[in-house]
């Protein structure tokens, strides 16, 4: 037997002769804490509504023509995440330690049975015992709807389709220049105002506008839906509130966050925005833990982003506040001044029970205790942080920006912001570079793709660069590294292709080799 063309490839399989058949007479059965994964499971079947018989508290005994999920506490060796999947011709079982394995293990049988249960009445499963966990708990996909805006039913069939590929963490970057997403109910204007811009650029010639206003956010009520969707497939949802930069819109809303104090306007235009929140007012912490506040019980999420990249200094060198902050903080120059800021925020999450997550500038001037660093220019600020302690996600534009060119051919292509990053490059990436080294290769928590949305107006389009760029991202989260192999994963990327046509996706075709 071919090995099942799954993606990410699982730790080890082992195959079985024979098939199980599945039809609308198959039943699932679960445990209790398996009972939300069942019910995706149950979704699955064909027809979808499959006979779902949650059974209880009382461990579910494997039968004929059921497919069972247990929790096992007993199960060490699989796992926060880990799963194992037994198919037999009678009856299959998935087990995990913890209800996300036995949901990862779920996924993997939507892989099995995705492309044959489109119309068939009935349908197999191989015959076949899979052991599998992920390699990293931090398995991520950032979308930025602040340049672009996507509806929530967008969002949750992303999370869907980032739970197929055992992607585990969605980073969504809620606000910037351009506008604000995120409804914040102590300060209205951040969305009465702040998702609101005048216009947005040509996607062939950025210096161009097309003259049109642009809104968009999401409610809390839109947020906390989208949450519980990722939660029952075992995503979390890490918000990001950028601070100090990436902040005109917040200043448009609220002008007195600024240095100037006024004459700000949500951006219409790409790139970086000399203007910043005031490092120097008092009332910019007070907005920060107040916005800060609501997110926290919004998001469940530990992690909390809170950007810092790309802050230019300038208004805080000609501020009195600023500078007469610098000056009684003791701090050298703006580069500190920055870091005194995250540090300060950061403190702020700690004593709440949640950890700051940040952009590698956050190095600069000094890092926060306990902060995390999402490595993006490269691996440089990964291997820093990590040297020194501290916690990394690994998101360097090399391999991880799905923003960038996936073709030398870039006239071929939509445009996009430039860069080039073909397939297989995001499959070559090692989140444990040799300059981290196994010692500290725990500190390294994952990896992420990104996807900036500048030159991304639709859904379609975010499809088209995340895929099939995300699912060889997914297997360089979760496949051991000696399980790696470009060919292998051609090979079966190939012949997975019929899940990604059953699901409607709409991502860029690949070459054939
Ligand atoms: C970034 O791409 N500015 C984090
Ligand atoms: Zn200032």
């Amino acid at each position: 037997m071919n090995e099942p063309a799954l993606i990410p490839r699982p730790m080890a399989v082992e195959p079985g002769s024979g098939s199980l058949p599945v039809s609308d007479r198959t039943a699932v059965l679960a445990d209790a804490p398996s009972r939300t994964a069942a019910a995706l499971l149950a979704g699955l079947l064909p027809p979808a509504g499959g006979g779902l018989r949650p059974v209880g508290s009382a461990r579910p005994q494997p039968a004929p023509n059921t497919i069972t999920l247990v929790t096992d506490g007993a199960r060490r060796d699989l796992g926060d995440e880990g799963y194992e999947l037994a198919i037999t011709p009678q009856y299959a079982t998935v087990t995990g330690r913890e209800p996300r394995g036995v949901a990862w293990g779920v996924q993997t049988v939507r892989q099995l049975l995705a492309p044959s249960a489109a119309a068939a009445q009935v349908t197999t499963l191989p015959a076949l015992t899979i052991r599998d966990r992920p390699r990293f708990a931090w398995r991520g996909l950032h979308l930025d709807v602040a340049r672009h805006f996507f509806p929530v039913a967008f969002i949750e069939r992303l999370l869907d389709l980032m739970a197929l590929y055992k992607l585990n963490t969605f980073h969504w970057h809620l606000t910037d220049d351009q506008g604000w997403r995120l409804e914040i109910r102590s300060r209205p204007r951040l969305t009465e105002i702040g998702s609101r811009r005048a216009a947005t650029p040509l996607p062939h010639d950025r210096n161009q506008s097309d003259g049109t206003p642009y809104h968009g956010h999401y409610s809390q009520e839109d947020v906390r839906n989208v949450v519980a969707y990722a939660a029952a497939r075992g995503i979390t949802v890490v918000p990001e509130i950028e601070l100090p930069g990436h902040s005109l819109a917040a200043l448009a809303s609220y002008p007195q966050l600024g240095c100037r104090g006024a004459g700000y306007e949500t951006a219409a235009s790409w790139g970086i925005k000399r203007e910043v929140l005031c490092a120097g007012r008092e009332s910019t912490f007070t907005f920060l833990e107040e916005v800060l506040t609501e997110v926290l019980e919004l998001f469940p999420s530990r992690f909390i982003h809170v950007g810092g990249d790309e802050c230019p200094k300038q208004s805080w060198r000609e501020c009195r506040h600023c500078q007469a902050r610098r000056a009684a903080e003791g701090l050298r120059d703006e580069d500190e001044l920055q870091s005194w800021f995250i540090r300060r925020i950061g403190a702020w999450l700690a004593a709440r029970g949640r950890r700051l997550v940040g952009w590698d500038e956050i190095l600069e001037g000094g890092l926060a205790p306990g902060a995390t660093v999402m490595s993006w220019r490269g691996i440089d600020g990964g291997v820093a942080a990590a040297a020194a302690g501290h916690d990394v996600v690994m998101t360097p534009n090399t391999h991880c920006y799905f923003d960038y060119y996936q073709s030398r051919d870039t006239a071929a292509e939509p445009p996009a912001i430039g860069g080039c990053l073909p397939l297989e490059q995001v499959y070559d990436f090692d989140p444990v570079p040799r300059a981290i080294g196994s010692a500290r290769g725990r500190h390294v928590l994952g990896v992420q793709g990104n996807i900036w949305t500048e030159y991304i107006p639709t859904p379609a389009q975010v499809e088209y660069m995340a895929f099939p760029r995300a699912l060889a991202l997914a297997e360089v989260g979760w496949t051991p590294a000696p399980r790696r192999s470009a060919a292998h994963f051609r090979d079966r990327l190939q012949r997975h292709r019929p899940v990604l046509d059953h699901l409607g996706v709409r991502y860029r075709p690949w070459p054939a080799h």
